[in-house]
């Protein structure tokens, strides 16, 4: 089995990660920030240390800033549903999942924001310009993904941030795609809001994400509830992360994702990079030119490690059927949850093959892939 499939969610996940959130589950699970008792506290310390590795790996300078989500959409949501207010204005891009679409259409079709959309040239690329074109005196936020999570195109996210921050305008950055394989700097790229997922290049679980809000940027959250603190009032508490963390924290999660974190800190975020561009490498080197192949993601050097492709005559749903079927290998088929990237990119009835590799993938394993493919595309398996 061959799984290509990181962009959804990451696997294996390192050993380690397993093993922590086994441990403790066995040692007794309580409740972080709630009791005195020893057990509450240990779990306490050990949230805390994943914020101290996540602010570590992100340069931020309080790691309180840093709340835990269930997943990046639920971070999306509480970002876009808590900074905007009636009247605002959106600059986002074509290129995003639906996570950012779908929310600031609600807020769009309510007749509550104003939303602008920037198209992306055909390799799905967002230009700096076209973001300094769209965005105005009186845009309120500017929201973009680091990566698009069809193409793979790491976008020029740190040069808009800094441009938001010469207009005084918020800038949100869906790190879905990139977070673990292209470095982050919050403080020096002047991103404002970031929220990012854990299980897929931070090697933690699923169940995982989160959200870094700067000081001083005012956010309702969207859910309140219990937090173990101020627990005599009856509103929601404004020092972070409580004000953004209600309810019971997935304790075993985050303690895995602390875990992944510290591998990718081990590591180096450097070498996971190149060692997905090395992949990717080989991948593009041997289907882009292949006449029956349409490659829909730019090279290497402007990817955070993902190839698309299209078999010509052939919809990507029965690629990825045969795949899996007759050669173990695993990717995404289909629309990926980002409808407008597939229509500017063209690819709205076909879908693309995507195959998203991970640190733990080797040469052999896009070998067998690429052999995979051109057996696929010179007809093999067509009925
Ligand atoms: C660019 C992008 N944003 C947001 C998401 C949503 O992430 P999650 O599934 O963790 O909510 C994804 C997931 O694939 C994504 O690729």
């Amino acid at each position: 089995m061959i799984y290509l499939d990181n962009a959804a969610t990451s696997w294996p996940k390192p050993p380690q990660v397993i093993q922590a959130m086994a441990d403790f589950m066995k040692r007794g699970c309580a409740n972080p920030g709630r009791s005195a008792h020893e057990m509450s506290r240990q779990a306490d310390d050990a949230i805390f240390h994943t914020r101290e590795l996540l602010a570590e790996l992100f340069h931020i300078a309080d790691p309180m800033r840093i709340a835990f989500m269930p997943n990046a959409t639920y971070g999306l949501n509480m970002a876009i549903h808590g900074v905007l207010s009636n009247g605002a204005r959106v600059v986002t891009t074509m290129m995003e999942h639906n996570s950012v679409l779908r929310p600031l259409k609600t807020l769009e079709n309510e007749g509550r924001i104003h939303l602008e959309l920037i198209e992306p040239d055909k390799m799905g690329r967002i230009s700096l310009q076209s973001i300094k074109r769209a965005v105005s005196g009186s845009t309120s936020l500017v929201c973009m993904s680091l990566s698009s999570n069809v193409t793979g195109a790491i976008m020029p996210f740190a040069d808009a941030a800094k441009y938001c921050r010469s207009k005084d305008v918020l800038f949100l950055l869906d790190a879905s795609q990139g977070a673990g394989v292209v470095p982050i700097d919050v403080e020096s790229m002047c991103i404002d809001i970031l929220v990012f997922p854990g299980h897929k290049s931070l090697l933690g679980p699923q169940g995982t994400g989160g959200i870094y809000v700067r000081e001083g940027i005012p956010l309702r959250p969207i859910i309140q509830g219990g937090t173990g603190s101020l627990s005599d009032q009856l509103t929601q508490p404004s020092v972070y992360p409580d004000a953004l963390e209600s309810g019971t924290l997935n304790v075993p999660g985050i303690i895995g994702l602390g875990k992944g974190v510290s591998y990718i800190l081990d590591t180096g975020i450097e070498k996971i990079y190149l060692k997905k561009q090395q992949l990717l490498e080989l991948l593009f080197s041997a289907l882009e030119n292949d006449e029956r192949i349409t490659v829909f993601s730019p090279p290497p050097e402007q990817n955070s490690g993902i190839l698309s492709l299209s078999i010509e005559g052939m919809d990507s749903a029965e690629a990825g059927y045969i795949l899996n079927k007759s050669f173990g290998i695993y990717v995404r088929n289909g629309l990926h949850c980002a409808p407008c990237a597939h229509q500017a990119l063209g690819t709205r009835n076909s879908g693309l093959v995507r195959i998203s590799p991970g640190y733990f993938n080797d040469e052999s394993d896009i070998d067998l892939t690429i052999k995979a493919i051109q057996k696929i595309a010179g007809g093999m398996y067509r009925e």
